[in-house]
């Protein structure tokens, strides 16, 4: 692979633009006391700009050891400062919340120059809202769920798809098949940081930390 070690230099990485705008600034001072009502606005202003995958957020989990890992997931709703996700219970990270259920979210939408961070404790839903959204899946994604090894070590592709496939054919027979390790978790958020990009460095910061059964809002320096 010719030129890899070119890209990953310091001078070619600096030489790559970040925040190039044009950005569409952020008036805290207009910002709605619900970080909820924010986050909509948001999401629907980076889903007009044609951000791909707008709803695509990293979700960060840290072992007994206290070593964290990340990794991208679907937001499944927001309500309620609740934040949704959907995964095996059994994946990496479905035993690291199991241990300590703490989590971090984190939203970047490129064309807006906008960050979301989002912090809180995290907690399964019913059994039951876990099963509608498995079954609210296509067969192939509940194949996928059905196999239930997630994050564990594979021998090869070929094996993935013997599996995968047999699981899929289980799945379109039997429509009300569920998962048992599929789990809806809930991460209820008590901090939430919306940031804005500028193009002069002129960042904006605002956090909203719970206060009660609201929130207190309140600008960071960038
Ligand atoms: C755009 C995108 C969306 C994803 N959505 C999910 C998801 O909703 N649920 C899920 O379990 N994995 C999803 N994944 C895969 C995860 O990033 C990850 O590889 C997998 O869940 C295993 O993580 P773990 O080993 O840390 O448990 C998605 C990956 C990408 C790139």
């Amino acid at each position: 692979m010719a030129g890899m070690g070119e890209i990953t230099s310091a001078a070619r990485l600096r030489a790559l633009p970040s925040l190039a705008g044009p950005l569409p600034g952020f008036d805290p001072d207009a910002a709605p006391a619900d970080p909820d009502e924010l986050f909509g606005h948001w999401l629907a202003e980076a889903v007009e700009a044609g951000v791909v995958e707008p709803h695509a957020m990293t979700l960060s989990t840290v072992d007994p050891t206290g070593r964290p890992s990340a990794r991208v997931l679907i937001l499944k709703y927001l309500v309620d400062g609740c934040w949704a996700f959907a995964t095996g219970s059994g994946s990496r990270k479905g035993k690291e919340l199991a241990d300590t259920p703490w989590a971090a979210l984190t939203f970047y939408w490129p064309a807006p120059g906008r960050q979301v961070r989002v912090r809180g404790a995290v907690s399964p839903a019913s059994a039951d809202e876990s099963a509608a959204d498995f079954l609210a899946r296509s067969p192939g994604a509940r194949g996928a769920g059905l196999v239930g090894n997630q994050s564990e070590p594979l021998s090869g592709l070929a094996e993935r798809d013997r599996v995968l496939d047999d699981a899929t054919g289980r799945a379109a027979a039997d429509p009300g098949l569920v998962a048992p390790e599929w789990t809806v978790y809930r991460v209820v958020a008590d901090e939430v940081e919306f940031w804005q990009g500028d193009e002069r460095r002129r960042h904006v910061r605002l956090s909203y930390t719970r206060d009660g059964d609201g929130w207190v809002r309140r600008l960071l320096w960038p």
